[in-house]
């Protein structure tokens, strides 16, 4: 009898996990490696962040939280959303969750069945597809390339739309490819969307305060399609809080209802410490936090420099986020001093094992032409990094 469930079998260990492992490896065996695979801030939480953790733990907030988090902290998100996006949403709308990542399962478990489809503008966070197959939902995949930003065109989306389509999910900013829509973008799509009453826009906006010209927009302002939009955010990115794990949902009365009843029999309430520094988060002016934008800007410059002079890459000047994707296309099934590159996967491990350098390969992504590099490191290792890229790239022979 097999031991294993078919939604276990259906998932697979997504190509950063892989690659993380083989950076260990040959950390290990004493190899230098400058590691630009993961996808969190090097910043410490800051110190009022921190502090009223403490507080929290001093004042005995060791209960269990009511399921869909805090009043206190739902009132604050209510008000980050009205400050920061003009979104007006009750307490009652919004659900508190282990990271952002629970609050787009509790959303995708709330309202898939075996079979539904849902669109993956394709560059995306490599969760989507895999907490898709975990639902029984079928993705759909619109591919998109460096010459499109890597961004969806409202047609390309009303061309994917089937009597089965559910849902549409994103992020805005995008992880990986560090675009993201403008408002007239968003418009041209919230338009297709509102002609179709049966789909749900799951709106995954963490990266929003990692945006360098500041004009982010939610999808759910087009106020015609508010009825049919999870907002999903937390503060994984913005306050550097990744191992805090608190993340939220902010959705129409129908589906926060949903996604409380999912919660409340999967983990229950979130971390309370963690709730209670979010709330001191969430109450402060993101100015505060700014300087932690400011760094990762003057890195995307960095960055994007040495990048573009890297033979062979094609780079585009990411807006937002931490990443850069570039098209490396052009070594797609050339051998490069003697290994043969078959995919981009193989191109990211030929990086890790001869420049020592660890990237991700796009195709967990959905795209089979870019690698992702995450800038989240300190000035020192991306310069020395693209030093060795390009360094091994001059040189070698390609045929
Ligand atoms: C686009 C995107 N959404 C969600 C998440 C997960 O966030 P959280 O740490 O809040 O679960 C990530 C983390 O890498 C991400 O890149």
């Amino acid at each position: 009898m097999e031991k294993y469930s078919d939604r276990l079998q259906r998932l697979s260990f997504s190509q950063t996990f892989v690659m993380s492992n083989k950076v260990r490896e040959l950390r290990a065996a004493g190899t230098d490696i400058i590691s630009l695979t993961l996808g969190e801030p090097d910043f410490d939480v800051p110190a009022d962040i921190q502090e009223a953790a403490h507080a929290a733990i001093d004042n005995n907030y060791s209960h269990y939280s009511p399921v869909p988090g805090f009043l206190e902290l739902r009132e604050a998100v209510c008000k980050k959303l009205k400050r920061d996006n003009g979104l007006e949403y009750l307490p009652s709308q919004i659900c508190v969750s282990t990271g952002a990542k629970q609050a787009i399962l509790n959303v995708l478990a709330a309202i898939i069945n075996d079979g539904d489809e849902v669109i993956l503008p394709a560059p995306f966070w490599v969760s989507y597809d895999e907490m898709v197959k975990m639902m029984g939902g079928k993705s759909v995949i619109v591919t998109t390339d460096i010459s499109a930003d890597f961004k969806m065109t409202a047609d390309q989306l009303r061309e994917a739309i089937t009597p089965k389509t559910k849902a549409l999910l994103y992020s805005s900013p995008c992880n990986p490819s560090g675009s993201y829509y403008t408002y007239e973008e968003l418009e041209a799509i919230a338009a297709v969307i509102a002609e179709h009453p049966q789909i749900t826009v799951i709106s995954d906006e963490i990266y929003e305060y990692i945006n360098y010209d500041g004009t982010h927009t939610s999808i759910a302002q087009f106020s015609e399609i508010y009825e049919q939009t999870a907002v999903i955010n937390g503060m994984s990115k913005a306050f550097a809080m990744t191992g805090w794990r608190i993340g939220y949902s902010a959705c129409p009365k129908w589906l926060a209802e949903a996604c409380e009843k999912i919660q409340g029999q999967m983990t229950s309430g979130a971390n309370t410490v963690a709730q209670k520094a979010s709330v001191t988060a969430l109450n402060t002016d993101p100015q505060q936090y700014r300087y932690m934008i400011e760094e990762f800007g003057k890195r995307r410059d960095i960055v994007y420099n040495l990048m573009k002079e890297i033979p062979g890459f094609k780079v585009n000047y990411p807006q937002s986020a931490f990443y850069f994707f570039p098209d490396v296309s052009f070594y797609l099934d050339k051998k490069i001093n003697g290994t043969l590159i078959s995919s981009v996967d193989d191109f990211a491990m030929f990086l890790l094992e001869n420049a020592h350098v660890g990237c991700v390969g796009g195709l967990s992504f959905g795209d089979g032409h870019c690698i992702r590099f995450s800038y989240a490191a300190s000035e020192a290792e991306l310069r020395e990094a693209m030093r060795r890229i390009k360094d091994l790239l001059e040189n070698a022979e390609i045929l």
